[in-house]
């Protein structure tokens, strides 16, 4: 049997703590407009929901299903739609909120769907820019950690639609093949 071996990478003091900074920059740098917090699901889900919990200003939330990834590892390039944005968002500043911009397909086809909603602003929160793939040049205008290599999973990433739970970020290492011995 295969089990996979994780090593934790990003505990969750130290996502805590990144979280505060990044949501007083935001709460700085957002008075006086018009805050909508896009969160993009389901990776960000998590992220979302600990971000807007520090940030001390008006703002709205909403939510969008984009899917790149089938149960591979991997991207496929392209993005598909799965669920709207619901608020209007004309004359709104947006602030997408992302998991992890990898090869930034995913941002790309966002920031070119988002324009048709003729919103004020539109601006990208990524918890992790990673940057190994990056094949589209994507702005990512906060970024709560920058990882070079490797594939994450928990605090709400995960790999074939599992580990999301973990309260940590662990990186996902080659599995490893093992023999189950019954008790
Ligand atoms: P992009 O379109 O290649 O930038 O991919 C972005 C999406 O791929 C993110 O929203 C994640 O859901 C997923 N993704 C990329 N890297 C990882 C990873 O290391 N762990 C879990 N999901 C990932
Ligand atoms: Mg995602």
């Amino acid at each position: 049997m295969k089990i996979p071996r994780i090593k934790e990478v990003i505990s969750q003091q130290e996502i805590a703590t990144r979280i505060k900074q990044l949501g007083a920059q935001i709460s700085h740098d957002y008075v006086d407009k018009q805050l909508v917090v896009l969160a993009i699901l389901n990776g960000a889900f998590i992220f979302a929901a600990d971000l807007v919990r520090v940030i001390h200003l008006p703002l709205e939330i909403d939510f969008i299903r984009l899917a790149s990834y089938g149960d591979e590892s991997k991207t496929f390039g392209k993005v598909k739609l799965t669920k709207d944005v619901e608020l209007p968002l004309a004359g709104k500043d947006v602030l997408i909120v992302e998991d992890i911009v990898d090869s930034g397909h995913t941002i790309n086809f966002l920031l070119d769907f988002l324009e048709k909603r003729q919103p004020n602003s539109v601006q990208v929160c990524a918890l992790i820019d990673k940057r190994e793939r990056r094949t589209i040049e994507v702005p990512v205008h906060y970024a709560g950690f920058e990882l070079h290599a490797g594939f994450l999973i928990g605090y709400g990433l995960d790999f074939a639609e599992k580990h999301r739970n973990y309260p940590n970020i662990y990186s996902l290492l080659e599995a490893e093949e093992v023999k189950c011995e019954k008790q």
